[in-house]
């Protein structure tokens, strides 16, 4: 879906807070978003901008804190109009084979790990009309789908590793955390 003038002609898009591993929304299951309202198209709009300036190449809703079902992705990060696709909703309905690559999250910044991923996955959701839309996605737009989806049921790509190497990790996100003087604690026991 691209954006449509209406949308660009907006002035006062805002560049939401991207949350960080820690931060108790991220391991919540999203709801379903049942009414597109002024809410959502005005957080889908938001989402987008936030995207593009992180930069990163899909977000989800639980990640600004809000804890709906609605993700947005575009793999040229805003350089092709035609890439964004913002959907409502989204699910997996079929998958297909599987490659391991490398992968980030904005939540988790500064984590780099290979994960092992769905090759083809096809995705079916609402845009912001609410039209059905699906999409038959491979390699990369296969794999920004599910992490994105994984977000909107509380998983963070660290799930995804290995137990030891998981554990690893998060000590060391809860250490630089500390060490920042971010006092999160009580959130932190929580992820
Ligand atoms: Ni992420």
């Amino acid at each position: 879906m691209s954006l449509s003038p209406k949308i660009e002609a907006r002035k006062d898009m805002a560049v939401l807070q991207i949350r960080t591993f820690g931060h108790p929304t991220l391991t919540k299951k999203a709801q379903p978003v049942r009414d597109i309202d002024a809410f959502i198209v005005e957080l889908a709009r938001d989402m987008v901008e936030t995207m593009y300036c992180a930069p990163g190449l899909g977000l989800s809703a639980p990640q600004v804190d809000v804890s709906r079902r609605l993700i947005t992705v575009d793999l040229s990060v805003g350089k092709n109009g035609k890439d964004l696709i913002i959907l409502l909703n989204p699910e997996i309905v079929g998958l297909e084979g599987e490659i391991t690559a490398e992968e980030g999250c904005l939540s988790v910044p500064g984590v780099f790990e290979k994960v092992s991923r769905p090759a083809r996955v096809e995705v079916k959701g609402l845009d912001l009309k609410g039209r059905e839309r699906s999409y038959a996605a491979e390699d990369i737009l296969a794999r920004v789908f599910c992490h994105e989806i994984d977000h909107l049921n509380g998983k963070l790509f660290l799930e995804r590793l290995s137990p030891l190497k998981r554990q690893l990790l998060k000590r060391k996100l809860r250490k630089s955390q500390e060490s920042l003087g971010l006092n999160e604690d009580r959130f932190l026991r929580q992820s």
